[in-house]
This record gives structure tokens, C-alpha cells and sequence, in this order.
């Protein structure tokens, strides 16, 4: 059966939750909303929203998950977000998606399947592979370096005349698909059964981010290779999922 990912949305009696979660609904999750139903204002406009989505106001009880009788994949439970208990016990119960499922999730798990890697381009293709901590890192130097509004801004879009900049984070090292593969199987210690397919259309064969402003301004060096990354993506994935039989 397909894993479905599984998302919370804190705040799902408030505007923006309740919006939120009927949006994603529609899509392919698994939810779950999420809220302390505080008073900062009139509560009855909550239990409208959380009636909206299928949940049964009359049987909201603290800390129980309830179904909702209208959105197929969708669950709520009145929470507080700092009661850390009642957090952990619904991290433990829930399993949340964490990671971010892309090549790396998609290719781990089809070569614990036995399942071929769809290769497009044979192989001849280059990406930008960025480890969590060194986008942590690079989103922290952010915060420390205040920039100042560019008062003869034209029309460049990553200044403005007000007090901002916009930074490009990643690796800036783009590795051989067929070498991030080999590093991937190794790390796993089993070998990928291959499908070398055309290109696709509309795919470009290179992409990686220039972070050349991002060195300048924010002294920005990643430190995480791409095997040193693996290796710990590998580990954290065979625990989350138990060996990767999901
Ligand atoms: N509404 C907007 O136009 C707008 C625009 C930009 C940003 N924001 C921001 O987005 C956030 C959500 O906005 P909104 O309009 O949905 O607000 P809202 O007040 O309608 O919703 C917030 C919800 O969070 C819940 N909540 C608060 N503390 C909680 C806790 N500790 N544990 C669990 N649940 C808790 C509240 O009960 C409430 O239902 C706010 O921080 C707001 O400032 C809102």
C-alpha cells in the first residue's frame, strides 16, 4: 500500500489552520489538526471551523484523537502545543513525515524493495545535494546579518529599497547522478537495480545553487559531504521506518 505522507497543522481551529488543513485534504496527506481551542477570541467561530471539517464538536475531549465524518484523511485533537507530554505521545503515536520525501527517500526505498531506479537521461544528469545542518546553518547566519535597504534599487530581485535580501542556500556542488547513486548504495551496503530511461521533457540536465552572495554576506560554507550526509540520512531513515519496509 502507498505511504501516504502524514502532515500536522497546528492551529487548525484558528483562520489560517482551518484553511490549510481543508486545502490539503484534498490532496494526497494524511492530517492531522491540531489545536488548544484557546479564548484569545469568541470560541464558538473555532468549534464553526472545526464543524466545517467534519469534526464533532459535542465529543472534542483533551488529548483525544477524533475523525472527521466529512474529510476522509483527516483527524483532529485538541492539544496544546507547549503541553509537552500530550506532544510526545502524539509524535509517538502519529510518526509524522519529517524528512522531505525526494530523490533520496525515493531511491533508499526502492533499493530496499528490490525495485529499479527510474534513471532518466542515463544518468547524464547533475544535482545540488544539501545536507539539513548546512541549510540550518546557512538560514541562522541569516538571522544575525541585518541588511540594509538598497536606496538606488532598480529592479534586481534580490535587494529592495527596503531593508532586505533574499539568499540562495545550498551545497553549490553539483555531484553525477550515477555518483550520488553508487555513494547511496554504499551507504545502504546493497546495489540499486538500474532502469536508464530517455530524458524527460521539460527536465534540465544540471541545476545547483549559486551561493556566491550568501558567502559574501553571510560567510556561508557548507560543511556536510554528500557521503558524510547519506550515511546519516540512511541511518535515520532504516530507524524512522524500521528497516524501510513501509
Ligand atoms: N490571518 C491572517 O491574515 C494572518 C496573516 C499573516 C500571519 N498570520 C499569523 O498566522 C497565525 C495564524 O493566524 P490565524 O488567523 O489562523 O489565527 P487564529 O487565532 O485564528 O488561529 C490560531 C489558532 O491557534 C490556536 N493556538 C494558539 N496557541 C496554541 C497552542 N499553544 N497550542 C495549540 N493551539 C494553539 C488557537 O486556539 C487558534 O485557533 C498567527 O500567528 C497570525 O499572527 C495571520
Amino acid at each position: 500500500m502507498k505511504h501516504k505522507i502524514k502532515i500536522l497543522v497546528t492551529g487548525s481551529a484558528g483562520f489560517i489552520g482551518m484553511h490549510t488543513a481543508l486545502y490539503l485534504s484534498e490532496q494526497d496527506y494524511e492530517l492531522t489538526g491540531l489545536d488548544s481551542i484557546n479564548d484569545y477570541y469568541d470560541k464558538s467561530l473555532k468549534y464553526a471551523r472545526l464543524a466545517e471539517t467534519g469534526i464533532d464538536c459535542d465529543t472534542i475531549r483533551y488529548g483525544q484523537i477524533l475523525k472527521s465524518s466529512k474529510l476522509p484523511s483527516y483527524q483532529f485533537v485538541q492539544l496544546d502545543l507547549t503541553d509537552k507530554e500530550g506532544m510526545n505521545k502524539l509524535f509517538e503515536k502519529e510518526k509524522f513525515d519529517i524528512g522531505r520525501p525526494d530523490i533520496s527517500f525515493i531511491f533508499t526505498k526502492a533499493i530496499l524493495k528490490g525495485e529499479p531506479l527510474k534513471i532518466f537521461n542515463y544518468g547524464e544528469m547533475m544535482r545540488d545535494f544539501t545536507y539539513i545542518d548546512d541549510i540550518v546553518v546557512g538560514i541562522s547566519n541569516s538571522l544575525k546579518t541585518i541588511p540594509a535597504g538598497n536606496p538606488c534599487w532598480k529592479n534586481d530581485s534580490a535587494t529592495s529599497s527596503a531593508p532586505f535580501r533574499i539568499y540562495n542556500i545550498g551545497a553549490s556542488n553539483p555531484v553525477k547522478l550515477m555518483d550520488f547513486i553508487t555513494t547511496l548504495e554504499s551507504a545502504l551496503g546493497m546495489n540499486a537495480i538500474k532502469e536508464m530511461l530517455p530524458m524527460q521533457p521539460g527536465d534540465v540536465i544540471s541545476t545547483y545553487a549559486d551561493v556566491s552572495l550568501t558567502q559574501l554576506d553571510l560567510n556561508y560554507k557548507p560543511q556536510v559531504s554528500l557521503k558524510e550526509g547519506l550515511e546519516i540520512f540512511v541511518k535515520w531513515y532504516l530507524n524512522y521506518y524500521q528497516g524501510g519496509t513501509h
